[in-house]
């Protein structure tokens, strides 16, 4: 599969953003401009990164969930979401899903299960989540009368109203068993609008979808009809933070987070 190094891809500025290797000149012009207009952009990636892996520990650790489609997966990086939850529970089973062909090109590194486990990589879309659900390799991997846990971690502001998001979310969740999980977060425009908007408006300037979203309108999109776990919908950087070391400014995380269970 072609890989376009001269287009900006959200998955390798937010590589950029979170100090990884795997980005290219456009990627890290963007990623500069959008530093520039909105300083606190790599706050806000690695608070959710943070977040992603709290999310992963909890749901394996105290919620005993042993299986996880992560899509939006993004490039591997340290701690990704069979490494946290196979820590725990090495049986534990992932589906990576992504539509960038470097993370397919790098998918191999998301392909190292430990051996009582599984994991596998798909490329494909959010928006044709049938297609993701019918896949071989998610079957394959996934059960599906068992309890499994949707990510969809720092996607969905890449997923305008007119592509549906509701629907596709839907089409996803009634795919899984009572028990399931649901982990969501969403950049935001609440706490800095100035900046965050401009930064906003340069990933929409080289090609780049993207609609951030408050925090009520981002928990009715992604968490309706579900149990929200406590907290609830709040700054990634306050979902159940680890330690009591000091934390960055909401007008510097930017980002919303959440993990609701379907009843
Ligand atoms: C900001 S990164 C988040 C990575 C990871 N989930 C995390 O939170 O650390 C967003 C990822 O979603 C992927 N992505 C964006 N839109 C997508 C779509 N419509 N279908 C599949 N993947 C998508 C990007 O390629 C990128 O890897």
């Amino acid at each position: 599969m072609e890989i376009n190094t001269s287009v900006p891809h959200p998955a390798r500025i937010y590589d950029y953003f979170i100090g990884g290797h795997n980005h290219f000149a456009a990627d890290r012009e963007t990623a500069a401009e959008v530093l520039r207009r909105s300083p606190s952009a790599r706050i806000a990636a690695r608070e959710n990164r943070a977040f992603l892996g709290r999310a992963v520990r909890y749901l394996t650790a105290e919620a005993g969930i042993r299986q996880f489609l992560d899509i939006g997966a993004g490039l591997p990086t340290t701690s990704n979401v069979h490494e946290v939850a196979q820590e725990i529970a090495p049986a534990a089973r992932v589906v990576y899903v992504d539509n960038d062909p470097l993370v397919l090109a790098h998918a191999r590194t998301l392909l190292t299960s430990a051996p009582e486990g599984r994991t596998a990589y798909i490329h494909a879309d959010l928006g044709d989540p049938a297609a993701i659900l019918s896949h071989p390799d998610t079957r394959a991997v996934l059960d599906f009368g068992q309890p499994i846990a949707l990510m969809l971690v720092a996607i969905l502001h890449f997923v305008p109203d007119e592509l549906q998001p509701a629907q596709i979310i839907a089409t996803l969740l009634d795919a899984l068993p009572s028990g399931s999980y649901l982990v969501a977060s969403h950049l935001t425009t609440e706490h800095d609008a100035a900046a965050t908007s401009a930064g906003q408006q340069t990933m929409r300037e080289a090609g780049m979808t993207m609609q951030k979203r408050n925090s009520d309108v981002f928990a009715g999109l992604a968490f309706r009809g579900l149990d929200l776990i406590p907290p609830g919908v709040v700054l990634a950087s306050e979902w159940r933070p680890a330690g009591t070391g000091p934390r960055p400014l909401p007008s510097e995380v930017n980002c919303y987070a959440g993990i609701a269970r379907k009843p």
